[in-house]
């Protein structure tokens, strides 16, 4: 395994594999890695010739100086699971080897897509989102990029910005990965103490009920109120959002009827840590 860390290295060096005629697959992370890092890894070990995993914690995307201050780091750990995994290359740059001298996002706006939940909620996310991730797609250059479904919303940003700016790359979504006991893989999930655990679960329950109810026709609109109800009325959640949407524009669903885009999302703060999830229709 190569570890890079400046852009014209890594540059020269997926050059010369891609005129061998390889397919450059690329993982971007930030670090903190966990199994729902490895299953993208795995994703792209079987569809490409060559990965490319970035570790780059993006301070622009995030929205609060807490979280970016909080975010855990686990260099050690993270190479470890890189090795195990058989990556071919990690990149891990500075600020400035991404940035340049001036640590600059362009606006992005998608409609409802970057403008409603995870972008009504954490305003200038996906700003920060799109321009890093323009900026290691421009440095990577890869065939193939993988993203998970844990972070739906972001997925359909950017496969949005890939139709917009990078015709020719494919973008290749891997299902959410769970611990044992139901809750979504997150790096801040080292965050939650044991004892309220049981809460966050609570989102993943709720919206499994949903997903249960949509299968019998006339009641998922109910289940939505029902569970956004029992979530709002629990003292240990601060609910952001809980609604059912087509995953390609996030749009609120208007009617009963589902289609395989059709999910259940949900963000919440638990214990001080902001979690994510979502379930299929
Ligand atoms: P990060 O949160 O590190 O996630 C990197 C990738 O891993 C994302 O595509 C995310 O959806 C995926 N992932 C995280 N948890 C997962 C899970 N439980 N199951 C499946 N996939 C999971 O997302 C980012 O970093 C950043 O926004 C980034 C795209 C790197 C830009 O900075």
């Amino acid at each position: 395994m190569v570890i890079i860390h400046a852009a014209p290295e890594l540059g020269e060096f997926l050059q010369n594999l891609r005129l061998g005629g390889r397919r450059i697959g690329f993982v971007p992370t930030m670090g903190a890695l966990h199994d729902g890092h490895a299953s993208l890894i795995r994703c792209a070990k079987r569809e490409t010739d060559v990965v490319v995993l970035s570790i780059f914690v993006n301070p622009t995307q995030f929205n609060e100086t807490a979280d970016f201050t909080n975010y855990p780091k686990t260099t050690d750990a993270d190479l470890n699971l890189a090795r195990s995994e058989k990556v071919d290359v990690v990149f891990s740059p500075q600020v400035a080897d991404v940035y340049g001298n001036e640590m600059r996002t362009e606006p992005t706006d998608y409609g409802s897509l970057t403008a409603a939940f995870e972008g009504e909620s954490r305003p200038g996310h996906f700003d920060g989102v799109v321009s890093v991730v323009r900026r290691l797609f421009n440095i990577v250059r890869p065939d193939v990029a993988f993203f998970g479904e844990k972070d739906l919303q972001q997925l359909a940003v950017i496969r949005h910005l890939a139709k917009l700016e990078f015709p020719e790359l494919e973008i290749f979504g891997c299902s959410l990965i769970r611990d044992d006991d139901g809750l979504a893989l997150s790096s801040r999930n080292t965050r939650i103490p044991r004892d309220q655990r049981s809460h966050a679960l609570e989102l993943h329950k709720a919206l499994l009920e949903v997903a249960e109810a949509s299968k019998s026709s006339g009641s998922l609109q109910a289940a939505i109120d029902r569970n956004l109800t029992r979530l709002q009325r629990n003292e240990h959640i601060e609910l952001e959002y809980f609604a059912a949407v087509d995953s390609k524009n996030f749009a609120v669903l208007q009617s009963e009827e589902t289609s395989n885009q059709s999910f259940a999302i949900v963000a919440a703060v638990v214990a001080g840590v902001r979690l994510i999830d979502n379930c299929r229709l």
